[in-house]
């Protein structure tokens, strides 16, 4: 036990996976972590071994794909873990941001965590399509192709910056080389973020379902969450083999198996499931330039949500109306992949639309908005306590009063300037009483966290020294 809290590299690994305090209250939803990184191993381990037979040329791409399912001792097991996995990985980090953005685990202090998930996110992206085009099938052949093209679109060296990608004037072999080095390499700066990403994670730990501090109830990562994570993990397992041995080809496209032709277009060109909602944005805008923005726009807005965010509340929990606007916007994600798997015909383009156009107002002005208006309403109850006065006439007629007032667009307004810009100062009394608060959370320790003094509002620069001479070492961790 010594040796794991003094040596240096086991210190680390005793501080993230041993005696790692997690909040208590966590739930499952808090599993997906561990399932996306067991996911990165996996197609770290099964793609090197896919490499060591797969042949990265035009002619012989499609045919060493069928050697390794047909020859390879086990190949078959190892390739279609390694297709498979591709999307379990897209469904746990799907659900992983969903639980983020329910929970506002984006809010500040997490918002660096959050953005370098955006980045994997879009990372995982490229690494998948890349992926794809590597058994060199007729979507492998015409995916490139549409989705390559799509750089056409940029103003004055769009063109050139398409051949350039292709080595060529078209999806050729050089294309395939490169695709397949880059197929290889990328995964592995994925990890470095996933690092960043955890080490991200260290500094403020998780976050919780009730959205306030979980300092004063937090429980060591081993043996509990080792223990917890484990069981999705094995559930996983059991899925996964469900799905390799029983129906390896559900999740792909059956126009995969033909052998990419030049010479030929196939009736449909459609991305892999976990693509189709970006795809629908894509081709929701007539305008192709616009559709490309749209599109990587459509994963960058992630960023904003820790700046549209305004309630006072961290998370849904407590917040039924914006529930039900998470909800929708969930359905909505749905609809825009449905839509993506159609053709581009009426109505499914007037449905991609109106859901390409609800998907960016939720981050831009639901968001905002419903935070405001439930600001607003929380203000107007406490307020209204002293107004309604056992719910007399008059008082019901002022309470309603204040409450037109407040929540015209007016009023929102003055609401969010005030909440921005208001700086507030607490009595002596008040003062007194949450370093009261503060000390019994401390108990005997006399070491204090920056982190706690923020969040009881004491991180001022009087409370430090206050601190410092009794005695209390604040220390930034
Ligand atoms: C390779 C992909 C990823 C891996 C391996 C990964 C891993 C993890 C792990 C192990 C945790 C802690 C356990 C948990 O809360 O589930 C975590 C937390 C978190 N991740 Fe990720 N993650 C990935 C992608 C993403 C993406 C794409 C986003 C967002 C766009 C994201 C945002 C977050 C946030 C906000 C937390 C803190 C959650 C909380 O404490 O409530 N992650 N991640």
């Amino acid at each position: 036990m010594r040796l794991l809290k003094s040596q240096v590299l086991l210190r680390l690994f005793n501080s993230y996976l041993i005696d790692s305090p997690e909040p208590a209250n966590i739930s499952y939803l808090w599993n997906f972590g561990s399932l996306l990184g067991t996911c990165l191993i996996i197609q770290i381990l099964t793609g090197s071994f896919l490499a060591m037979h797969y042949q990265p040329h035009v002619d012989f791409a499609f045919s060493s794909v069928e050697h390794i399912m047909r020859d390879v001792n086990a190949g078959y097991i190892i390739r279609y873990c390694h297709a498979n996995v591709a999307s379990f990985f897209f469904i746990f980090v799907y659900a992983h941001i969903g639980r983020g953005i329910y929970y506002g685990s984006y809010r500040s202090p997490r918002v660096l965590l959050w953005s370098i998930g955006v980045i994997i996110l879009i990372l995982m992206m490229a690494i998948a399509f890349l992926g794809y085009v590597l058994p060199y099938g007729q979507m492998s052949l015409w995916g490139a192709t549409v989705i390559t093209n799509l750089l056409s679109a940029i103003p004055v060296f769009g063109p050139d910056l398409v051949e350039l990608i292709w080595g060529g004037f078209s999806v050729s072999n050089a294309t395939l080389n490169r695709f397949f080095s880059l197929h290889f390499l990328l995964p592995f700066l994925l990890a470095a973020l996933t690092i960043a990403h955890l080490i991200a994670l260290h500094i403020h730990g998780s976050n919780n379902p009730n959205g306030v501090t979980s300092n004063t109830d937090r429980i060591a990562f081993h043996p509990y969450f080792m223990f917890k994570d484990l069981v999705t993990i094995f559930l996983f397992f059991l899925v996964l083999s469900i799905l390799v041995f029983y129906y390896p080809n559900l999740l792909g496209h059956s126009d995969n198996y033909i052998p990419a032709n030049p010479m030929q277009t196939p009736p449909s060109i459609v991305p892999e499931w976990y693509l189709l909602p970006y795809y629908a944005i894509l081709r929701s805008i007539p305008n192709k330039l616009l559709g490309v923005l749209a599109m990587f726009g459509s994963l960058l807005i992630l960023l904003i949500l820790p700046l549209t965010d305004v309630s006072r509340i961290r998370g849904l929990t407590f917040r039924p109306a914006m529930k039900l606007f998470f909800w929708a916007f969930v359905v909505n994600f749905f609809i825009l992949m449905w839509i993506g798997s159609q053709h581009p015909n009426t109505p499914y383009v007037e449905i991609g639309q109106i859901a390409t156009a609800f998907y960016f107002a939720w981050f831009i002005i639901i968001v905002p908005v419903v935070g405001l208006i439930e600001n607003t309403l929380m203000d107007i109850a406490t307020e209204s306590k002293e107004l309604s006065q056992g719910y007399t006439f008059v008082g019901l007629f002022n309470n309603f009063k204040l409450a037109a007032v407040r929540l015209s667009f007016v009023g929102l307004m003055l609401n969010l300037v005030n909440s921005a810009t208001t700086v507030v100062h607490l009595s002596d009394a008040d003062l007194n009483q949450l370093l009261e608060c503060l000390f019994n959370q401390l108990g005997s320790s006399r070491i204090i966290t920056e982190t706690m003094l923020k969040q009881f509002g004491l991180y001022t620069p009087s409370v430090i020294e206050y601190l410092m001479k009794l005695g209390y070492q604040i220390i930034n961790m």
